[in-house]
């Protein structure tokens, strides 16, 4: 999983779907960055998360579980080598999908998070779309849906303080092309996501959830 990663770097920060949007700025809000303010970006990917962070005044030091991401720190999601209540905040965009274990992951956030921890992914839409994303991406293991990321969230001691939801879309043959999925299989990945295609455009219905800690 992690050399797959490394390979495709170049490729998540020049992403224009990463580099950008709603979800995006709704993450780097909910993190109530500013000077003074300490943030966790896990799996930074290309680092967007982090440089708008950054540039709101937070501090921020990134962990990714790949080396070519070039993280501040390198760590998986479930085993954060930080102690507890370490950041104001903790944020994870687009990532938890690949997680092995992720509400150990999303226990680690909430035990490094002093006050927040802001998470946004894509959400479950259908068995045969899981198997798309499986057949475009090995390292894809489980898009979820919204209930199961309250119960992850309260499994974890974070109170759900605000959600919203959004239908982010990308360029489909892009997306192919960041994964460098294979010739022969891109045609059985389209007939899986066909329902969700637009005008050559992929549509990834996504959450982003705030959860503070009810201490
Ligand atoms: C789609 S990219 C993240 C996008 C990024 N957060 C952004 O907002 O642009 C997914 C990232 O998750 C990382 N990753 C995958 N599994 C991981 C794990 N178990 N622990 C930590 N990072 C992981 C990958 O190395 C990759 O950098």
């Amino acid at each position: 999983m992690t050399d797959l990663w490394n390979e495709r770097a170049q490729a998540y920060r020049e992403s224009a779907t990463h580099a950008a949007g709603d979800d995006l700025d709704l993450v780097v809000a909910w993190c109530e960055p500013g000077p003074g303010v300490t943030v966790l970006d896990v799996a930074t990917g290309g680092g967007h998360v982090a440089r708008r962070l950054r540039e709101a005044g937070a501090q921020v030091v990134t962990v990714d579980a790949a080396p070519g991401m070039e993280p501040d720190v390198l760590a998986p999601a479930d085993h954060l080598p930080f102690a507890d209540a370490s950041f104001d905040a903790v944020a994870c965009r687009i990532a938890a999908h690949h997680f092995p274990d992720v509400l150990a992951a999303v226990k680690e956030m909430a035990r490094v998070a002093r006050y927040r921890v802001v998470i946004c992914d894509n959400t479950f839409t259908s068995e045969s779309a899981e198997e798309g994303d499986r057949l475009r991406d090995p390292s894809h293991v489980r898009n979820y849906g919204v209930p199961e990321w309250h119960s992850f969230f309260e499994l974890a001691g974070l109170e759900v303080a605000d959600e919203a939801f959004m239908v982010r879309d990308t360029d489909f043959e892009g997306w192919l092309a960041r994964t460098e999925t294979p010739a022969d299989v891109r045609p059985r990945v389209r007939e899986l996501l066909d329902s969700r295609l637009r005008n050559g455009r992929l549509e990834l219905p996504t959450v982003v959830l705030k959860g503070i800690r009810a201490t």
